[in-house]
């Protein structure tokens, strides 16, 4: 390799690993049921938050370069579609972020190279995840998933 050239490229996966990735996605939950700012969040979500923690990871952890196993395990793996039900508008989508930036400063990606680019992909997904536009309006294209969905 030449001198000064980066080591091999990573993915935010190997610089987890698999402990690492759940470590996040818990400390992520654990804000979400605590944070104020998240209280609208948190109540779209079960009591129970053991499932979605679970799912969650296995995601996660697909997203960042480990096992793929969220369709073989869970079917679809449209994640945005999956939040047709909920009313996501601005507020929510920050929300979201902001509890998954504070547990991403809590994790071993907080001072790597890779952070920025996490983040960014991080906000990119949210964004696709909100179901209102500016005015609170529910995008046509949720829409017509809930439509899909009412029509059985
Ligand atoms: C924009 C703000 C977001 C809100 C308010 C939100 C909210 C929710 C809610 C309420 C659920 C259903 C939970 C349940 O069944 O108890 C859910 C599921 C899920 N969300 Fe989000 N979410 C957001 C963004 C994201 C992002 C950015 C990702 C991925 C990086 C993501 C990944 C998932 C996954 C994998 C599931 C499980 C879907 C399933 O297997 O049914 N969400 N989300």
């Amino acid at each position: 390799m030449l001198r000064g050239m980066p080591e091999n490229p990573q993915t935010p996966y190997q610089i987890l690993g698999d402990e690492g990735v759940r470590a996040l996605v818990d400390d992520f939950y654990d804000r979400m049921d605590t944070l104020p700012e998240a209280r609208r969040i948190r109540e779209m979500h079960d009591v129970d938050l053991s499932e979605i923690r679970e799912r969650l990871y296995i995601f996660i952890r697909g997203w960042m370069g480990g096992p793929a196993e969220y369709a073989a395990r869970y079917g679809s793996a449209n994640i945005p579609s999956l939040h047709a039900p909920f009313d996501i508008g601005v507020e929510e989508r920050e929300a979201w972020l902001l509890c998954m930036e504070q547990a991403l400063d809590q994790s071993a990606l907080a001072t790597s190279p890779l952070r920025e680019r996490v983040s960014t992909l991080f906000r990119r997904m949210a964004e696709m995840c909100e179901t209102l536009d500016e005015s609170g309006k529910l995008k046509p294209h949720f829409a017509s998933i809930r439509a899909e969905m009412a029509a059985g």
